[in-house]
Protein backbone atom coordinates (compact mmCIF):
# COMPACT_ATOMS: atom_id res chain seq x y z
CA UNK A 1 0.00 0.00 0.00
CA UNK A 2 1.26 3.04 -0.80
CA UNK A 3 2.46 5.70 1.75
CA UNK A 4 0.83 8.28 0.09
CA UNK A 5 -2.92 8.89 0.21
CA UNK A 6 -2.82 11.32 -2.75
CA UNK A 7 -0.81 12.20 -5.39
CA UNK A 8 -0.42 14.56 -8.30
CA UNK A 9 2.30 13.45 -10.77
CA UNK A 10 3.66 15.71 -13.58
CA UNK A 11 0.32 17.36 -14.34
CA UNK A 12 0.18 19.64 -16.94
CA UNK A 13 -3.07 21.82 -17.39
CA UNK A 14 -4.17 24.81 -20.21
CA UNK A 15 -7.68 25.91 -20.04
CA UNK A 16 -9.49 26.58 -23.50
CA UNK A 17 -7.94 29.59 -24.07
CA UNK A 18 -4.30 28.64 -24.03
CA UNK A 19 -4.06 29.65 -20.24
CA UNK A 20 -1.25 27.03 -18.87
CA UNK A 21 -2.15 26.74 -15.72
CA UNK A 22 -0.26 23.71 -14.12
CA UNK A 23 3.40 22.81 -15.79
CA UNK A 24 4.46 19.20 -14.53
CA UNK A 25 3.20 19.63 -10.62
CA UNK A 26 4.40 16.96 -8.33
CA UNK A 27 3.13 16.88 -5.09
CA UNK A 28 2.76 13.91 -2.63
CA UNK A 29 0.34 13.88 0.82
CA UNK A 30 0.56 11.31 3.06
CA UNK A 31 -2.79 10.44 5.29
CA UNK A 32 -3.44 12.36 8.18
CA UNK A 33 -1.20 14.93 7.18
CA UNK A 34 -2.15 18.67 7.32
CA UNK A 35 -1.12 20.11 3.66
CA UNK A 36 -1.29 23.80 3.17
CA UNK A 37 -0.88 25.34 -0.19
CA UNK A 38 0.45 28.84 -0.42
CA UNK A 39 0.58 30.93 -3.36
CA UNK A 40 -0.53 34.49 -4.57
CA UNK A 41 -3.57 34.97 -7.14
CA UNK A 42 -3.24 32.96 -10.23
CA UNK A 43 -0.42 30.77 -8.99
CA UNK A 44 -2.72 27.49 -9.62
CA UNK A 45 -3.69 26.39 -6.41
CA UNK A 46 -7.50 26.14 -7.74
CA UNK A 47 -6.94 24.77 -10.96
CA UNK A 48 -4.51 22.09 -8.83
CA UNK A 49 -7.49 21.31 -6.35
CA UNK A 50 -10.10 20.44 -9.54
CA UNK A 51 -7.88 18.06 -10.43
CA UNK A 52 -7.84 16.11 -6.77
CA UNK A 53 -11.50 14.68 -7.09
CA UNK A 54 -11.31 14.65 -11.09
CA UNK A 55 -13.21 17.86 -11.70
CA UNK A 56 -10.76 18.75 -14.22
CA UNK A 57 -8.85 15.92 -16.25
CA UNK A 58 -5.02 16.81 -16.81
CA UNK A 59 -3.72 17.17 -20.34
CA UNK A 60 -0.61 14.96 -19.68
CA UNK A 61 0.44 13.77 -15.82
CA UNK A 62 -2.40 11.92 -13.99
CA UNK A 63 -3.93 11.78 -9.94
CA UNK A 64 -3.26 8.79 -8.12
CA UNK A 65 -5.25 7.92 -5.09
CA UNK A 66 -4.11 5.38 -2.65
CA UNK A 67 -1.48 4.30 -4.91
CA UNK A 68 -3.81 3.97 -7.74
CA UNK A 69 -4.11 6.06 -11.43
CA UNK A 70 -7.56 7.73 -10.46
CA UNK A 71 -10.05 6.66 -13.37
CA UNK A 72 -12.48 9.13 -15.26
CA UNK A 73 -15.37 6.95 -15.34
CA UNK A 74 -18.28 8.28 -14.36
CA UNK A 75 -19.04 5.49 -11.80
CA UNK A 76 -15.26 5.42 -10.19
CA UNK A 77 -15.82 9.57 -9.98
CA UNK A 78 -18.54 9.52 -8.04
CA UNK A 79 -16.70 6.68 -5.51
CA UNK A 80 -13.42 8.98 -5.62
CA UNK A 81 -15.47 12.24 -4.42
CA UNK A 82 -16.58 9.92 -1.97
CA UNK A 83 -13.09 9.93 -0.57
CA UNK A 84 -12.08 13.24 -2.06
CA UNK A 85 -14.02 16.52 -1.13
CA UNK A 86 -13.40 19.75 -2.10
CA UNK A 87 -14.87 23.06 -0.58
CA UNK A 88 -14.64 25.40 -3.56
CA UNK A 89 -13.12 28.87 -3.15
CA UNK A 90 -16.19 30.35 -4.03
CA UNK A 91 -19.44 29.20 -2.16
CA UNK A 92 -21.70 30.30 -4.83
CA UNK A 93 -20.24 27.43 -6.70
CA UNK A 94 -21.29 24.62 -4.25
CA UNK A 95 -24.76 26.27 -2.98
CA UNK A 96 -27.87 24.92 -5.13
CA UNK A 97 -30.92 23.53 -3.02
CA UNK A 98 -33.48 25.76 -2.04
CA UNK A 99 -32.51 25.86 1.71
CA UNK A 100 -29.55 25.17 3.90
CA UNK A 101 -30.62 22.09 5.39
CA UNK A 102 -31.46 20.63 2.00
CA UNK A 103 -28.18 21.61 0.65
CA UNK A 104 -26.08 19.94 3.59
CA UNK A 105 -28.27 16.78 3.24
CA UNK A 106 -28.25 16.63 0.08
CA UNK A 107 -24.62 14.79 -0.25
CA UNK A 108 -25.31 12.16 2.56
CA UNK A 109 -28.38 11.57 0.86
CA UNK A 110 -27.09 10.52 -2.32
CA UNK A 111 -24.28 8.81 -0.08
CA UNK A 112 -27.96 6.12 0.17
CA UNK A 113 -27.73 5.87 4.02
CA UNK A 114 -30.56 5.98 5.92
CA UNK A 115 -32.94 9.30 6.73
CA UNK A 116 -31.60 8.46 10.30
CA UNK A 117 -27.78 9.39 9.29
CA UNK A 118 -28.40 12.19 7.17
CA UNK A 119 -29.95 13.82 10.03
CA UNK A 120 -27.58 12.93 11.96
CA UNK A 121 -24.45 14.14 9.58
CA UNK A 122 -26.50 17.05 9.02
CA UNK A 123 -26.61 17.87 12.80
CA UNK A 124 -23.43 17.61 13.25
CA UNK A 125 -21.84 19.78 10.39
CA UNK A 126 -24.53 22.73 11.15
CA UNK A 127 -22.85 22.08 15.06
CA UNK A 128 -19.19 22.34 13.78
CA UNK A 129 -19.87 24.85 11.72
CA UNK A 130 -21.92 27.16 13.61
CA UNK A 131 -25.10 27.40 10.65
CA UNK A 132 -28.00 25.54 13.01
CA UNK A 133 -29.40 28.69 13.38
CA UNK A 134 -29.65 28.91 9.39
CA UNK A 135 -30.89 25.73 8.75
CA UNK A 136 -33.70 27.05 7.21
CA UNK A 137 -32.77 29.69 5.56
CA UNK A 138 -32.96 30.09 1.96
CA UNK A 139 -29.26 29.45 0.63
CA UNK A 140 -29.45 32.73 -2.00
CA UNK A 141 -30.46 34.93 1.39
CA UNK A 142 -27.08 34.08 3.24
CA UNK A 143 -24.58 36.45 3.77
CA UNK A 144 -21.10 35.74 1.90
CA UNK A 145 -19.10 34.60 5.13
CA UNK A 146 -22.30 32.44 6.30
CA UNK A 147 -22.37 30.72 2.65
CA UNK A 148 -18.84 29.88 3.12
CA UNK A 149 -19.51 28.23 6.30
CA UNK A 150 -22.62 26.11 4.67
CA UNK A 151 -20.71 25.00 1.58
CA UNK A 152 -17.76 23.61 4.41
CA UNK A 153 -20.98 21.82 6.22
CA UNK A 154 -22.00 20.27 2.94
CA UNK A 155 -18.68 18.43 2.48
CA UNK A 156 -17.97 17.95 6.39
CA UNK A 157 -21.59 16.10 6.10
CA UNK A 158 -20.38 13.79 3.01
CA UNK A 159 -17.34 12.25 6.25
CA UNK A 160 -14.50 12.39 3.17
CA UNK A 161 -11.23 11.22 3.79
CA UNK A 162 -9.87 13.86 2.61
CA UNK A 163 -10.95 17.22 2.59
CA UNK A 164 -9.51 20.08 -0.16
CA UNK A 165 -10.66 23.56 1.14
CA UNK A 166 -9.78 26.34 -1.21
CA UNK A 167 -9.09 29.46 0.67
CA UNK A 168 -11.44 28.72 3.54
CA UNK A 169 -11.29 31.44 5.94
CA UNK A 170 -11.55 34.53 3.12
CA UNK A 171 -14.26 36.05 4.31
CA UNK A 172 -14.59 34.82 7.52
CA UNK A 173 -14.70 37.26 10.36
CA UNK A 174 -11.64 36.70 12.80
CA UNK A 175 -13.80 34.42 15.30
CA UNK A 176 -15.38 32.36 13.01
CA UNK A 177 -12.15 31.66 11.17
CA UNK A 178 -10.49 31.17 14.22
CA UNK A 179 -13.25 28.75 14.94
CA UNK A 180 -13.06 27.26 11.64
CA UNK A 181 -9.21 26.58 12.74
CA UNK A 182 -10.12 24.52 15.62
CA UNK A 183 -12.80 22.68 13.43
CA UNK A 184 -9.39 21.91 11.01
CA UNK A 185 -7.47 20.34 14.30
CA UNK A 186 -10.46 18.22 15.22
CA UNK A 187 -10.71 16.99 11.81
CA UNK A 188 -7.31 16.24 11.89
CA UNK A 189 -8.00 14.14 15.37
CA UNK A 190 -10.49 11.93 13.59
CA UNK A 191 -7.13 11.13 11.00
CA UNK A 192 -8.99 12.97 8.14
CA UNK A 193 -6.02 14.43 5.49
CA UNK A 194 -6.76 17.77 4.87
CA UNK A 195 -5.39 20.32 2.20
CA UNK A 196 -6.13 24.28 2.88
CA UNK A 197 -5.00 26.48 -0.15
CA UNK A 198 -4.31 29.97 1.26
CA UNK A 199 -2.82 33.68 1.07
CA UNK A 200 -2.36 33.80 4.50
CA UNK A 201 1.26 32.69 5.78
CA UNK A 202 0.62 33.20 9.67
CA UNK A 203 -2.31 30.66 9.31
CA UNK A 204 0.08 28.23 7.00
CA UNK A 205 2.78 28.40 8.69
CA UNK A 206 1.03 27.34 12.95
CA UNK A 207 -1.44 24.81 11.18
CA UNK A 208 0.43 23.13 8.59
CA UNK A 209 2.12 19.92 8.99
CA UNK A 210 3.59 20.76 5.39
CA UNK A 211 3.73 23.47 2.70
CA UNK A 212 3.53 23.37 -0.85
CA UNK A 213 4.50 27.06 -2.84
CA UNK A 214 2.89 27.46 -6.03
CA UNK A 215 3.83 30.33 -8.23
CA UNK A 216 3.27 30.93 -11.73
CA UNK A 217 1.79 27.11 -11.94
CA UNK A 218 4.50 25.10 -10.41
CA UNK A 219 5.41 23.83 -6.99
CA UNK A 220 8.36 25.97 -6.45
CA UNK A 221 9.03 25.11 -2.68
CA UNK A 222 7.75 21.72 -0.70
CA UNK A 223 8.29 21.27 3.28
CA UNK A 224 7.83 21.66 6.64
CA UNK A 225 6.94 25.70 7.47
CA UNK A 226 10.17 26.03 9.35
CA UNK A 227 12.41 24.57 6.21
CA UNK A 228 10.28 26.97 3.98
CA UNK A 229 10.21 30.31 6.04
CA UNK A 230 14.18 29.74 6.22
CA UNK A 231 14.34 30.81 2.89
CA UNK A 232 13.76 34.27 2.40
CA UNK A 233 14.07 34.37 -1.18
CA UNK A 234 11.99 31.62 -2.14
CA UNK A 235 9.43 33.13 -0.19
CA UNK A 236 9.78 36.50 -1.51
CA UNK A 237 10.33 35.37 -5.06
CA UNK A 238 6.89 33.68 -4.90
CA UNK A 239 5.08 37.01 -4.49
CA UNK A 240 4.59 35.92 -0.72
CA UNK A 241 6.03 38.09 2.78
CA UNK A 242 7.57 36.01 5.86
CA UNK A 243 4.99 35.08 8.46
CA UNK A 244 5.05 38.07 11.16
CA UNK A 245 6.61 35.65 14.45
CA UNK A 246 9.21 35.41 11.85
CA UNK A 247 9.59 38.47 10.59
CA UNK A 248 9.78 39.35 14.41
CA UNK A 249 12.27 36.26 15.48
CA UNK A 250 14.39 37.90 12.24
CA UNK A 251 14.31 41.59 13.85
CA UNK A 252 14.59 40.31 17.54
CA UNK A 253 18.15 38.03 16.18
CA UNK A 254 18.79 41.29 14.23
CA UNK A 255 19.20 43.62 17.40
CA UNK A 256 21.09 41.23 19.42
CA UNK A 257 17.87 40.34 21.31
CA UNK A 258 17.75 36.97 20.73
CA UNK A 259 20.24 34.36 19.97
CA UNK A 260 20.93 33.53 16.27
CA UNK A 261 20.46 29.96 17.41
CA UNK A 262 17.31 30.41 18.95
CA UNK A 263 14.40 28.07 17.56
CA UNK A 264 11.78 29.89 14.83
CA UNK A 265 8.94 30.22 17.34
CA UNK A 266 5.54 28.30 16.31
CA UNK A 267 3.59 30.64 18.44
CA UNK A 268 3.54 34.17 20.31
CA UNK A 269 4.22 31.96 23.63
CA UNK A 270 7.22 30.55 21.68
CA UNK A 271 8.43 33.74 20.63
CA UNK A 272 8.48 35.81 24.12
CA UNK A 273 9.57 32.58 25.67
CA UNK A 274 12.93 32.97 23.53
CA UNK A 275 13.95 36.14 24.59
CA UNK A 276 16.64 35.41 27.53
CA UNK A 277 15.10 37.60 30.29
CA UNK A 278 17.30 40.49 32.03
CA UNK A 279 18.61 37.74 34.66
CA UNK A 280 19.26 35.17 31.60
CA UNK A 281 21.27 37.76 29.77
CA UNK A 282 23.19 38.71 33.10
CA UNK A 283 23.88 35.27 33.39
CA UNK A 284 25.05 34.99 29.53
CA UNK A 285 27.47 38.15 30.27
CA UNK A 286 28.94 36.99 33.63
CA UNK A 287 29.55 33.43 32.01
N1 LIG B 1 -11.72 29.15 -16.60
C1 LIG B 1 -10.53 29.66 -16.90
N2 LIG B 1 -10.19 29.95 -18.18
C2 LIG B 1 -8.97 30.45 -18.48
N3 LIG B 1 -8.00 30.68 -17.58
C3 LIG B 1 -8.28 30.40 -16.29
C4 LIG B 1 -9.56 29.88 -15.88
N4 LIG B 1 -9.53 29.70 -14.54
C5 LIG B 1 -8.31 30.09 -14.14
N5 LIG B 1 -7.56 30.51 -15.18
C6 LIG B 1 -6.16 30.97 -15.16
O1 LIG B 1 -5.36 29.92 -14.64
C7 LIG B 1 -4.34 30.43 -13.79
C8 LIG B 1 -4.44 29.77 -12.43
O2 LIG B 1 -5.66 30.18 -11.83
P1 LIG B 1 -6.16 29.61 -10.44
O3 LIG B 1 -7.57 30.06 -10.27
O4 LIG B 1 -5.88 28.16 -10.38
O5 LIG B 1 -5.19 30.37 -9.43
P2 LIG B 1 -5.25 30.47 -7.84
O6 LIG B 1 -3.87 30.16 -7.35
O7 LIG B 1 -6.36 29.65 -7.32
O8 LIG B 1 -5.52 32.04 -7.62
P3 LIG B 1 -6.36 32.79 -6.47
O9 LIG B 1 -5.43 32.91 -5.29
O10 LIG B 1 -6.63 34.13 -7.06
O11 LIG B 1 -7.59 32.02 -6.17
C9 LIG B 1 -4.51 31.95 -13.76
O12 LIG B 1 -3.62 32.49 -14.70
C10 LIG B 1 -5.95 32.15 -14.22
O13 LIG B 1 -6.10 33.37 -14.93
MG1 LIG C 1 -8.05 30.06 -6.28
Amino acid sequence: MSKFILEAIDLDYSYSDGTNALRKVNLSIKKGEKLAILGSNGAGKSTLFMHFNGIYRPDSGYIKYQGEGISYKNKALIELRKKVGIVFQDPDSQLFSASVWQDISFGPLNLGLSEEDVIKRVKQALVDTETTDLQDKPTHMLSYGQKKRVSIAGILAMEPEVIVFDEPTAGLDPRHASEFMMLLDKLSHEGKTMIVSTHDVDLAYSWADQIAIMYNGQIVGHGNPCELFSQPELIKGADLTLPWLIEMHCELVNKGWLPSSAPLPKTKQDLLLNIPTQSNQLWRIAR
